[in-house]
């Protein structure tokens, strides 16, 4: 049997192999991007917007995050399985952190978890960390914050902003985090922060410097023509292969030609 990638697999990788990540949230595209040999499946919390339907993050609760996970986990990936730590179940005490990440694990099967924020949440990493579940941290463009940034905006330009960017990365890093998640911040910046760094950093929106890269997967896959910001690229356009298979059903049904005499039972 093919064994399990580990945070210790993922944390070889820098400076040796890129490292692959995507986003999944139910156990039929699980089952997808495990025929397609992923490094890590992220259970993020853009499940609010992608599965719900939600303009943001925020909704998402400890609870949904449980089911989305366990239904990644019943697929028995390969890749490391890390779930994302919704708003408000870690900002609010060490306590509710370590409860909550533990959840994860225990409940759902992930084997880490990723927490948004920098120093104003090193505590309550430290506490996870501490409680031996592995964390990938998130700089950036960190989606929880979207209201304090005033939008979804890129996050780290100008000197200033990019050193405190930095000065955040290696406080996570010293509080244990095992790689970095770095959305949206100019190309150069994240190529600083990867190489003061001596844990791998994954981009989404942060150029080619990274350690590696992640995609939420509907977006990779085309599956939404209105939302193509510019650190996505297409590789299929399942939008209009799904809505010309659909429309196809339609047709057929209300014609008679579906189903067939080779969808029949016969007695
Ligand atoms: O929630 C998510 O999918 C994420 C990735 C975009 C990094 O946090």
């Amino acid at each position: 049997m093919k064994q399990r990638i580990t945070v210790r697999d993922i944390m070889d990788k820098k400076g040796r192999e890129r490292i692959v990540m995507i986003t999944a949230y139910d156990a039929t595209m699980a089952r997808i991007v495990n025929a397609a040999n992923m490094d890590v499946i992220l259970i993020g919390d853009s499940a609010g917007n992608v599965m719900a339907g939600g303009d943001s993050t925020l909704g998402v609760t400890m609870d949904q995050m449980v089911y989305h996970t366990l239904c990644v986990t019943r697929t028995r990936p390969g890749a490391l399985v890390i779930s994302d730590m919704p708003f408000l179940s870690y900002q609010a005490s060490v306590s509710d952190a370590v409860r909550n990440a533990g959840r994860l694990l225990q409940e759902a099967g992930a084997q880490g978890v990723k927490v948004e924020g920098g120093k104003r949440v090193i505590e309550q990493i430290r506490a996870i960390v501490n409680a031996d579940i592995p964390v990938m941290g998130h700089l950036g463009l960190t989606p929880q914050s979207v209201h304090a940034f005033g939008g979804y905006k890129v996050q780290a330009r100008g000197r200033q902003a990019a050193d405190l960017l930095k000065e955040n990365a290696l406080a996570l890093q010293d509080a244990g985090i095992f790689s970095l998640v770095l959305e949206c911040v100019p190309a150069s910046v994240a190529g600083e922060v990867t190489e003061a760094l001596d844990i791998p950093t994954i981009g989404i929106g942060a150029g080619p410097l990274c350690d590696g890269q992640v995609l939420v997967i509907q977006d990779m896959l085309g599956m939404d023509k209105t939302f193509k910001p510019k650190f996505v690229k297409h590789y299929a356009n399942l939008y209009d292969t799904m809505l010309g298979a659909i429309q196809a059903y339609a047709s057929e049904v209300r014609e008679g030609t579906f189903p067939a005499q080779e969808h029949c039972f016969k007695d």
